[in-house]
């Protein structure tokens, strides 16, 4: 295989290394495509182009790999490289989730095939997975923790005892996360790849705007305490699931017990679990970010190339599900700091309240339609967590 590669930074230069650590697959990088010439490389300058067509027209280029960092760029390096059916690997998870139907319909009309296995979870095989071992109707529900930057500060939050702005420093220091890291922090990032486990689960198409969204950027040391007074951490959860023929999803933290599998998930780890009618649920974890992780996961896609592998996307085809987020019922704590802030009648039931000088919360049900529209949302003196399953422990031992 001949591979023509778009993007040489954290993700493109991992592939490098463990292609060239892999004794087993006969795959040459011939051409880099890269965005600024100028900058130092620790590779031959020969590899490297700036002009997209020395890799998208060269007949002698069968695979192209797409990591660079701009989603709209991805795009058209994608749709191009089909086009002209070349096979291509992608990690690009903003630019998958936002064209998932215009780069299915690509490869039914130029049978080409697009893998992206490192957008997900890096390098656990999730898609593979949800793909292959799981392509029946038995599959409930996929949840977990997909976004490593988050997960690096939440550990370093309930692990040191430090605050917020203190963990996303040492997150930002030491390259976990961007110097803007907005996309992490108000999980757009986990969002994404939701919507691209959302088709290989269960079949549907969900556009990114529909999905919410609701990150740790507001969590403050009162919601700290508060889990830590009950034997809970905090992790950011991006759900789907399945009841019937609706399919629904999310993404927002959520407390869990400090015993609970999801709170040994540490820093850049990642972890999901896919829960089916007779296996009850299965855990799969591994690192979800990081430059050799990524590579690797890439490194997979390229040499199932060689086998002519190709998402079948067979649950697609198959069922009549649709996304439908109106009967998911969500038992959240809403910290708020003032009478009228929150909205008491979008609540289904109010369990517990607390109120003192500067902070509040209330503990109830919402439906997650409701918890989407709430103007309240939008308030950057509000933040919201989910309960998990294990409330019961929550209360008792409270
Ligand atoms: N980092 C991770 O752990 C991770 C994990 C999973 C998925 N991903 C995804 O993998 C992709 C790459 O991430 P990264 O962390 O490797 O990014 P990065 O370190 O910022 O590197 C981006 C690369 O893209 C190149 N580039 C940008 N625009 C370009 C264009 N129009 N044409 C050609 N090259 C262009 C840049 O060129 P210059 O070198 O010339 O600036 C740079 O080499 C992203 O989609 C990201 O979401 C990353």
């Amino acid at each position: 295989m001949k591979i023509g590669l778009f993007g040489f930074g954290c993700v493109g230069q991992g592939l490098w290394k463990v292609l060239h650590e892999t004794k087993g697959i006969r795959a040459d990088i011939k051409r880099i495509c890269i965005k600024h010439p100028d900058k130092q490389r620790p590779v031959p300058a020969h590899f490297f182009t700036t002009d997209p067509a020395a890799i998208l027209d060269d007949p002698e280029v069968d695979v192209v790999v797409e990591l660079i960092d701009d989603a709209d760029a991805a795009f058209v390096i994608v749709s191009g490289a089909l086009e002209r059916g070349k096979a291509v690997v992608s990690a690009n998870k903003k630019m998958i989730a936002h064209r998932l139907p215009e780069l299915f319909a690509l490869q039914q009309k130029t049978g080409a095939p697009f893998l992206y296995e490192g957008a997900c979870c890096a390098s656990i095989p999730i898609i593979r997975n949800l793909e292959e071992y799981y392509d029946n109707d038995l599959l409930t529900s996929v949840e977990g923790i997909v976004n490593g930057t988050t997960n690096v500060i939440l550990s370093k939050i309930f692990e040191e005892n430090i605050g917020f702005q203190e963990a996303l420093a040492y997150a930002q220091a030491n390259g976990f996360a961007e110097s803007d890291p907005s996309l992490d922090i108000d999980a757009y990032d986990p969002k994404f790849k939701l919507c691209i486990l959302l088709l290989h689960a269960f079949g549907v198409f969900v556009a990114p705007e529909k999905v919410l969204n609701f990150g740790i950027g507001r969590l403050q040391d009162f919601d700290i305490h508060f889990a830590k007074s009950r034997g809970q951490v905090i992790k950011l959860i991006a759900r789907c699931y399945r009841e019937k023929d609706k399919v629904s999803g999310y993404c927002i933290p959520r407390f869990v017990s400090e015993n609970h599998r999801y709170a040994h998930v540490r820093n850049e780890y990642n972890a999901v679990t896919l829960e089916s009618a007779f296996s009850e649920h299965q855990t799969f974890a591994g690192k979800g970010a990081g430059d050799k992780a990524t590579g690797c996961a890439v490194l997979s896609d390229i040499s199932a190339l060689r086998y002519q592998y190709k998402y079948e996307y067979r649950k697609f085809s198959q069922n009549g599900t649709f996304f439908d987020t109106s009967d998911t019922i969500l038992k959240v704590y809403v910290r708020h700091q003032y009478e009228g802030q929150v909205e008491e009648s979008d609540f289904r039931t109010i369990e517990e309240r607390y109120i003192a000088a500067h902070s509040r919360y209330w503990i109830g049900e919402i439906s997650l339609a409701q918890l989407q529209n709430a103007r309240w949302l939008s308030d950057p003196g509000v933040n919201v967590i989910e309960l998990g399953t294990d409330y019961t422990d929550f209360a008792s031992s409270h």
